[in-house]
């Protein structure tokens, strides 16, 4: 796909003078020729729809509940998120996955919900590292993606995906631009049996993205862009990967 797209995943980090702080440098920096987000925690993400009015960065959750509404507590809706004008909602990480026992059924239920109140499910799939050792990723990626596919039919065209293997994220450990790819292109002609719109479709690549591997990553034909981890929280790193990907 021609325009790239770039989420930062700050995951379970920042204070509200930091993130001022560093919405303030990023939109000093803007604009950039790729498609640009960042996905903060639920307590901020009022004061960052605030900050980036205006700009050209969206904004995201790092996560929805599966349900409505009712008597779930602690959980966050779709529609609430929506309310707030709310873009992304990344979907099955592999730390929720891992600490919150997140089968994909239910990722797929979640990516459901979010597409019925208008947002964008960005679906993470990976293998771990064992996986890898015992020749699985395949299988494990498509595993996953299915149960997406699955759930949500033709509007899988909707959704933006995203590959982290697991052992590249937040290791330093990047997996090379030909490892990535490989994975990409599987990912890719499974959703071209899904859909005509596969081609349209961004995937992104995870794990240990920095402004010095971006761009050999993103010159990747089936690499639509980046979910950034730790390089999101600092403004010139993030703003070198957006560049990466012009
Ligand atoms: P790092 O970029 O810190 O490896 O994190 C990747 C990630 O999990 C993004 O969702």
């Amino acid at each position: 796909m021609a325009n790239k797209l770039v989420v930062g995943n700050w995951k379970m980090n920042g204070s509200r003078a930091s993130n001022a702080a560093l919405l303030e440098a990023l939109k000093s920096l803007q604009p950039w020729s790729c498609r640009v987000a960042v996905c903060a925690p639920f307590p901020y993400l009022g004061e960052t729809a605030l900050s980036l009015q205006g700009s050209s960065i969206a904004w995201g959750a790092q996560d929805c509940s599966a349900q409505e509404k009712g008597a779930f507590t602690g959980e966050v809706s779709a529609g609430m998120l929506s309310e707030f004008g709310c873009t992304y909602v990344i979907l099955g990480h592999s730390e929720r996955r891992q600490y919150h026992a997140e089968p994909d059924a239910l990722v797929a239920d979640k990516a459901k919900v979010a597409l019925a109140h208008r947002l964008t499910p960005i679906v993470c799939v990976g293998e771990t590292l064992a996986e890898r050792d015992a020749g699985q990723t395949e299988a494990v990626v498509k595993r996953q993606l299915s149960a997406v596919i699955h759930g949500l039919g033709h509007c899988i065209s909707q959704i933006v995906v995203a590959y982290e293997p697991v052992w590249a994220i937040g290791t330093g450990r990047t997996a090379t631009p030909e490892q990535a790819q490989s994975v990409h292109a599987v990912l890719r002609s499974q959703l071209r049996a899904a859909t005509q719109k596969a081609g349209d479709m961004a995937l992104l690549y995870g794990g240990s993205v920095k402004a010095d591997n971006a761009a050999t990553l993103f010159a990747q034909p089936d690499i639509d862009g980046g979910l950034i981890g730790g390089a999101s929280l600092v403004a010139a790193d993030f703003n070198a990967i957006c560049r990466a990907a012009g």
